[in-house]
């Protein structure tokens, strides 16, 4: 516990439960009353830790950045079609598979599996939806640079959608005509057959293969505005404020009532360890608790699996992608693709490193890590106190900081939004 605490040991904080007990009894019957006596347990933060309170707190989060690579990322009629998209099941080989499937807006858009399951299972857990129009790269292994190109992976993925780039254009031209045309101008007759470039299916492939160039040229088209659309409505999803934003907009306000009933003495204890011995801020920063960076936490593979490279893959597969930043589908000019052009491409660095999860309502999503390797929070901390990454040092975390850093991660849920 650190100095700057007014409480410093077990009986004082049991002291101090008492108090905080007895003076909200008080706070309740009279409700205008300054309850000093909770004052004197909230920890004396220095004006340094309460920059980085500011920093995470939610009011920090600027609005929803430009993409410049989506021209329609703001365009309310792409977002209302995307939307139908994601729910649509249609655009899968079984007709049972949309976005929702695996990212249910009931879950924090994401689902409770440790493999994510479309057609069949993937290799990955899936990531929960939140705040994502702030991400610089996407998936665990950041292979995708905008949200719209991310979206087309899944669709053509066969253990996913197992659906075609051809046959997405087919069943747009046939049940969303007026709604695209509308957005994104004259379609072109689409025949209703099944080609693509990305499967392992040789007759797929053969059909692609065989497609003239022009009519690839209309189908990749077609493709990348349906991402593009489907874009526009998920970057609307954006976590609300949490019990930790309250509190700290209480401190920042000198609001002093909320302040001492919006946190417990144990979660205070747990967020001065997440921002101090325990170091979680070096990558969970920001408002939405992530860096954007990958990072080898020395995670275990999942059992039976090979292991996975991550970052270190990611990187080749962004740059060699037809529809990233630089492409011909992209709406962005060379000088706004900044990200992709100066990437880190020291692939030796980024073996086995994945991307920076959010932390905010992390209580909500079960399990954890890219491969979902854990089923609870505890087993998370429990793998950081031991974990010999030389990315982590948690200056000897014991049991009982554990208990108060986990108390601290579920003060971050709060209601999600999305238009
Ligand atoms: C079968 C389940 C499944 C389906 C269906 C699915 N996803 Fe995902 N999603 C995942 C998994 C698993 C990951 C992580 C994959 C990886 O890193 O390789 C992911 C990652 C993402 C991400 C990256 C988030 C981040 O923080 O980087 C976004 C965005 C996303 N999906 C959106 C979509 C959209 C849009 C659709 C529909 C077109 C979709 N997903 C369909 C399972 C699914
Ligand atoms: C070196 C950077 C780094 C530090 C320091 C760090 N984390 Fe993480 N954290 C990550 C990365 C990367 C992942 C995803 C790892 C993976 O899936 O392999 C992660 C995953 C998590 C998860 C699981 C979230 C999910 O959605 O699966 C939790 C919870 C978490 N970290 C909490 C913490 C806490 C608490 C601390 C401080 C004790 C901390 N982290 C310190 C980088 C870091």
């Amino acid at each position: 516990m650190s100095k700057n605490h007014i409480y410093l040991s077990r009986r004082n904080l049991e002291v101090a439960i008492f108090l905080i007990a007895t003076s909200m009894i008080l706070c309740h019957v009279a409700a205008d009353s300054p309850c000093a006596a909770q004052s004197d347990i909230q920890p004396a933060w220095s004006k340094q830790e309460i920059s980085v309170l500011r920093s995470l707190w939610i009011g920090s989060l600027p609005p929803l950045p430009k993409d410049p690579s989506n021209a329609f990322a703001d365009n309310p009629k792409a977002k209302a079609l995307g939307k139908k998209f994601f729910f649509d099941a249609r655009f899968s080989g079984n007709l049972k598979v949309s976005c929702a499937t695996c990212h249910r807006p009931d879950m924090n858009f994401t689902d409770d599996l440790p493999l994510a399951h479309g057609i069949g299972s993937t290799v990955r857990r899936s990531m929960p939806l939140l705040g994502v129009a702030y991400n610089t790269w996407f998936f665990w292994d950041g292979r995708k640079d905008s949200l719209w190109s991310q979206a087309l992976g899944p669709l053509e993925n066969n253990v996913e959608h197992g659906f075609t780039r051809t046959a997405c254009a087919y069943l747009i031209s046939k049940y969303y005509l007026s709604e695209y045309e509308e957005i994104f101008g004259t379609m072109p007759d689409i025949a209703n057959t099944v080609a693509s470039p990305a499967t392992e299916d040789t007759i797929v492939l053969k059909a692609w293969v065989t497609t003239r160039p022009e009519k690839k040229e209309e189908i990749n088209r077609i493709y990348a505005n349906m991402g593009k659309a489907i874009a526009a409505y998920v970057r609307t999803i954006v976590p609300g404020p949490a019990r930790f934003d309250m509190y700290v907009d209480a401190l920042l306000h000198n609001d002093m009532a909320n302040l001492v009933r919006t946190l417990t003495p144990e979660e205070l204890n747990g967020l001065q360890l997440f921002i101090g011995k325990a170091k979680c801020t070096n990558c969970h920063n920001g408002p939405l608790f992530t860096n954007s960076d990958f990072h080898n936490t020395g995670v275990p593979t999942p059992a039976g699996m090979p292991f996975d490279k991550g970052r270190a893959d990611g990187i080749k597969k962004v740059l060699s992608d037809e529809f990233n930043c630089l492409g011909r589908y992209s709406d962005a000019g060379a000088q706004d693709c900044d990200e992709l052009r100066f990437i880190d491409s020291d692939t030796k660095k980024y073996v086995g490193a994945f991307k920076t999860p959010t932390l905010r309502n992390v209580a909500e999503r079960a399990p954890y890590m890219y491969g979902g390797q854990f089923a609870t929070l505890k087993e998370v901390l429990e793998f950081y106190q031991h974990s010999k990454s030389h990315e982590l040092g948690h200056g000897g975390l014991t049991d009982e900081d554990l208990t108060a850093i986990e108390a601290f991660l579920r003060t971050l849920s709060g209601p999600v939004k999305a238009d």
